[in-house]
């Protein structure tokens, strides 16, 4: 079979990349239409930097603590992904709020996963609140990235059992889990073109294909 032609991504990482290891396993298909042509970290020493390199993606780390402002971190971001020709952004647990200059210029392409079922939980702890909170169903998302905080579009999600004695720990893994399988999944509709971010704004702006599957449950 014709292999297809490629997406460009890249993926930005904050630690320890295991969503980006599960992008990279995806990669290896060579009917996955999307590759990663750079892995980046704007921090040095992170474990999703080895694991990127065990996987041979070429690695780049943009520092903050190297740029005054924030804006001068993702100016040189933005560079170092523009010269790579990077078409889409995937952030995996990139812990850098983005200011708008950022977002408006990869508007439609920057998606992020985030560990609860949007939108519900958006922030931090998202586990320790979804208990705290005594939901029964919980999950994971991955959605476009807008101006507002883990607000875009959604793309796909996933959602997982509570059990009774769950800790967050407990929590944490059985969504990382479904994550793994989820982002590559929504990837793939995107670089399929069988979702894009089309219009102004929410939920409505994307166009997904028919019968597209968009939810997965892992109960
Ligand atoms: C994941 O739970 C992701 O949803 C969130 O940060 C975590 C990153 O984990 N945005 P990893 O670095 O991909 O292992």
């Amino acid at each position: 079979m014709k292999a297809p032609r490629k997406l460009k991504i890249a993926v930005l990482i904050s630690g320890r990349g295991s969503n980006m290891g599960a992008l990279a396993r995806a990669c290896m298909n060579p009917q996955f239409p999307a590759e990663i042509v750079m892995v980046l970290s704007n921090r040095p020493h992170v474990a999703g930097l080895d694991l990127a390199r065990e996987h041979n993606l070429p690695i780049r780390v943009v520092d903050h603590k190297d740029y005054e402002t924030r804006g001068d971190h993702e100016a040189a971001i933005t560079e170092v992904l523009e010269s790579a020709g990077v078409e889409l952004i995937c952030m995996a647990g990139y812990m850098r709020i983005l200011e708008d200059g950022f977002i408006s210029r990869w508007r439609g392409q920057l998606i992020n996963i985030h560990p609860s079922l949007l939108p519900s939980f958006r922030g931090v702890n998202t586990h320790e609140r979804a208990l705290e909170r005594g939901v029964r169903i919980h999950g994971c998302t991955v959605h476009f990235v807008n101006a507002e905080l883990d607000g875009g579009p959604i793309v796909a999600q996933a959602a997982v059992p509570v059990m009774p004695h769950d800790n967050a720990d407990m929590l944490s893994a059985r969504v990382l889990e479904m994550e793994h399988k989820l982002y590559p999944k929504a990837l793939e509709l995107i670089a399929t073109k069988r979702v894009r971010w089309s219009g102004d704004d929410a939920q409505l702006a994307v166009d997904i294909a028919a019968g597209e599957i968009l939810f997965w449950s892992g109960f």
